[in-house]
């Protein structure tokens, strides 16, 4: 039996999780693996280095959840990272690393089964790559 759990760091946008959804949200995940939710003011202050850092500090796999196209309350913050997701994929792949250990997802808070499902199911793809080592 395979009881790996792994560690999956949510770097979350603030206006994608108004107070109280948060912790409805995180109680509809499922516990085969450990959420660490990062709450941020948008997704475009998210600097690439925070996710090699969460890589390096134990993540499995992270996921940068942020508002959809058209509505970042800072116009254009959701695109920034957006890129910056394809872009980190590149370049993990390029040092050995599943890019499928990153994941960006774009839904508004009032789809919060949605974003319990894509969660639930980025954790799933993660576990099943099993532990990731690092060199
Ligand atoms: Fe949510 Fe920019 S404010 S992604």
């Amino acid at each position: 039996m395979n009881d790996f759990k792994p560690n999956i760091v949510i770097f979350r946008c603030n206006f994608c999780s108004p107070p109280g959804a948060e912790r409805a949200m995180a109680s509809k995940f499922k516990d085969s693996f450990r959420p660490i939710v990062i709450k941020t003011s948008c997704t475009g202050r998210i600097d690439p280095t925070f996710v090699f850092g969460a890589f390096v500090k134990g993540a499995d796999g992270v996921l940068v959840a942020g508002c959809p196209p058209g509505d970042c309350h800072y116009v254009t913050g959701n695109y920034k990272a957006g890129r910056n997701v394809l872009l980190l994929k590149r370049v993990l792949s390029q040092l050995g690393i599943e890019p499928e250990r990153l994941m960006g997802s774009w839904l508004p808070a009032s789809e919060a089964p949605k974003i319990v499902s894509s969660v639930n199911e980025f954790a799933d793809k993660v576990s099943a790559l099993g532990p990731l080592t690092l060199n």
